[in-house]
């Protein structure tokens, strides 16, 4: 299904938290894989947590196995028109008898894709995985999309963080882990020590209230997997509740590639788009059902999107405070630095950091090295270099 199929079909109604992450996937693999493609013979898919779970569609079309196969057989469909060939390989996982029952019959109804399927625990099945995705040289996506926090700690996945190539996306329930992070029961304690690899968290996270707190523990997360995958890149999109001000969960991509974190990029500006909308739909239909009186003018009229923009001022203004701060250190650093500090940031685009190059140029606080011409953008790989007046 297209993007525009997947938000009309209806069955992401009161789950469009779903929705958000199928389309921020989507869009991501639809490039992913096309890039690739067109340099690698051979594309290794492995979805960790597979499901099917919550699905509306007989033929399981709102699934991420589903969605990820339509999109890599888009760019095997370009490849073969160009007379090349890419070969798609997948590893689905699912823990669940009854949901892998479902998945196993849609998997061995696949003949063009090279499949692997298995009924069991992540934690039980990382050889498999790796063993698997060793057997060809490719390209690896892993997919991690659990239910909770636990199943997928830093010890368990390391290996596959380890993979390079590879990138990986991860679905990190920050509203549910955040309910629980500093519960005084010891087996819990030792699932969210687990979960990042270490204790270093705790101190992180002392003494800080609400966005404070959540955005402590993303990054204190995404600093580890940067670390433990030794990624140059890490960044986040933020899917929120569709009924309430408050965060569902944390889309982490981690990747060594620039390219890579700009189709990211692009693919969360795209889904955040949507996200304003389907909330206010929601927001609407709550609405409606209380008061039992239909409404005459377009959702987003009358439900404000107003703590999504706090949100975007709130990572623009993290962003832009980073960057002025390291330029007052070290008087200049390299655009691309600057680039990647501001892409690590939700809701935080290239444009926004362009926006402030041209005012810093305009009043003179800060100069660009490097630049072909005196009045075009900088752009990440020409070495540009910002160099701080004051
Ligand atoms: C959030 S759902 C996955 C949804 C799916 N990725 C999608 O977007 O359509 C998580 C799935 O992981 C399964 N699961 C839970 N713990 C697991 C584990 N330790 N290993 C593998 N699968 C697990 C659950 O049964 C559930 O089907």
């Amino acid at each position: 299904m297209s993007k525009e199929d997947l938000s009309q079909s209806g069955l992401y109604l009161g789950r469009e938290q779903s929705l958000v992450k199928h389309l921020i996937l989507q869009s991501y693999l639809e490039r992913f894989a096309h890039i690739i493609g067109s340099w690698s013979d051979a594309i290794t898919y492995v979805d960790c947590f597979s499901g099917p779970w919550k699905e509306r569609s007989q033929e399981l079309k709102d699934t991420s196995f589903s969605i990820a196969l339509e999109e890599l057989r888009k760019a095997q469909k370009t490849r073969q028109k160009l007379g090349k060939s890419l070969k798609l390989r997948c590893f689905f996982l699912e823990k669940d008898p009854k949901a892998y029952a479902k998945l196993k019959e849609f998997a061995d109804g696949i003949t063009d894709v090279d499949i692997a399927h298995k009924n069991a625990a992540l934690e039980d099945s990382i050889d498999d995985i790796m063993k698997f995705t060793r057997k060809v040289k490719s390209f690896p996506f892993i997919f991690i999309d659990p239910t909770g926090w636990t199943g997928f700690g830093m010890d368990v996945i390391s290996p596959l963080l380890r993979l390079e190539p590879g990138e990986v996306l991860i679905n990190f329930m920050t509203g549910h882990i955040l309910r629980f992070i500093e519960s005084s029961d010891l087996r819990t304690q030792e699932s969210f020590v687990n979960l990042f690899g270490s204790a270093s968290f705790k101190n992180r996270l002392k003494e800080l209230e609400g966005l404070d707190r959540e955005d402590a523990a993303v990054e204190e997360y995404c600093k580890n997997v940067a670390k433990m995958g030794r990624f140059s890149f890490v960044s986040k999109a933020i899917v929120l509740h569709p009924e309430h001000d408050r965060t569902h969960f944390h889309l982490i991509y981690a990747t060594r590639n620039s390219t890579g974190i700009k189709v990211f990029k692009e693919a969360e500006k795209k889904a955040m788009t949507e996200m304003r909308h389907v909330r206010a739909e929601a927001r609407q239909r709550k609405s409606e059902a209380k008061t039992l009186q239909p409404s005459f003018f377009e959702p987003e009229v009358l439900y404000s999107t107003s703590y999504f923009d706090e949100l975007r001022d709130r990572y623009l203004a993290k962003a832009k405070l980073s960057i002025v701060h390291k330029l007052k250190q070290a008087g200049r650093i390299p655009y691309d630095d600057a680039w990647a500090s501001v892409l690590s940031e939700p809701l935080a685009w290239e444009s926004d950091l362009n926006d402030w190059i041209k005012d810093w140029e305009e009043t003179e606080q800060v100069v660009v090295q490097g630049k072909r011409s005196p009045r075009q953008k900088p752009h990440r790989g020409e070495n540009n270099i910002l160099v701080w007046r004051g």
